[in-house]
């Protein structure tokens, strides 16, 4: 049995109530107002249903604690040491299409001078899927979850036996033949390729050893942030496409089980637009 500390605990908590309001719009979703963020990326009534309700949760909660959110942005907290990521829903465009695949992600970042550098790391996180009622969660140092069981990467060596999980870039996007030649690479090598539209979800599957690899650029940290700690407490390998360290400024971020990283990222690399 899993024991939560009480950060995982108000996470928790906030993601369930949140996730209950998104059940219920999802139950209603023709009925949703539907406004349009650019193309591709649709924003609803329940996307900032939830957010509002996460920050007021959250808040109350913790209130030194800064935000880093979707929808409103950045609110800076009384004191600079923690923000709470958040990504209200992650998965919009499934839901707005009735796919029952979707998430709430909530990442905690510690804040530190460390000889008078700011250091940013991720220090606890949390997805929920409301829709199958589970709860991926992870704290550094302490292990990755999901409800009260330990969860870890895949063993798998063999990328002829592998699942990996990607997301495809959409209408606005620049970068449609980079992410071919990617995709061209892997189904010559791949037991499978996924595209289930909630890179929350696919840093969580990671985790749970269900993908053996997740690639994907263009993200923004609220789509990350959970997801690292729990690939990495699982005991899996988070970072950008070209190795670097710096997923949550670029958006780019490869993850795997460790065991397979070096593998997927030759691939990657033979495909960047840059070589
Ligand atoms: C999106 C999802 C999707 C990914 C997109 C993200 P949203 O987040 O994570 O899987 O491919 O790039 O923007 O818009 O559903 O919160
Ligand atoms: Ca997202
Ligand atoms: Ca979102």
């Amino acid at each position: 049995m899993a024991n939560k500390s009480p950060l995982i605990n108000v996470m928790e908590r906030a993601a369930r109530k949140a996730g209950r309001g998104l059940l219920r719009d999802f139950g209603e979703v023709e009925q949703l107002q539907v406004s349009t963020k650019g193309p591709g990326d649709f924003v609803s009534n329940a996307d900032h249903k939830a957010e509002r309700l996460l920050y007021e949760e959250l808040l109350r909660v913790r209130p030194d604690f800064g935000f880093l959110m979707e929808e409103s942005g950045e609110k800076p907290g009384k004191e600079d040491a923690y923000r709470w990521i958040v990504d209200p829903l992650d998965g919009t465009t499934n839901f707005l299409h009735g796919i029952p695949h979707f998430c709430i992600s909530i990442g905690v970042e510690a804040r530190s001078v460390l000889g008078g550098k700011l250091t940013r790391e991720i220090v606890a996180g949390i997805v929920y899927d409301p829709v199958h009622d589970q709860t991926y969660w992870a704290e550094k140092g302490m292990g990755a979850f999901l409800n009260d069981r330990r969860i870890r990467v895949s063993g798998r060596v063999d990328l002829a036996t592998s699942v990996i999980a990607s997301g495809l870039p959409t209408l606005e996007r620049a970068d449609h033949d980079e992410h071919i030649a990617q995709t061209r690479a892997f189904m010559d090598r791949v037991a499978g390729l996924r595209r289930f539209g909630s890179a929350a979800l696919d840093l969580a599957w990671v985790a749970a050893g269900r993908y053996d690899g997740f690639w994907e650029v263009a993200l923004s940290p609220w789509d990350i942030a959970a997801g690292i700690i729990l690939v990495r407490e699982a005991g899996g390998t988070v970072t950008e496409l070209n190795g670097g360290t710096e997923m949550m400024a670029s958006g780019s971020i490869l993850a795997s089980n460790s065991r397979m990283h070096t593998q997927l990222q030759d691939i990657l690399r033979k495909c960047s637009a840059n070589d």
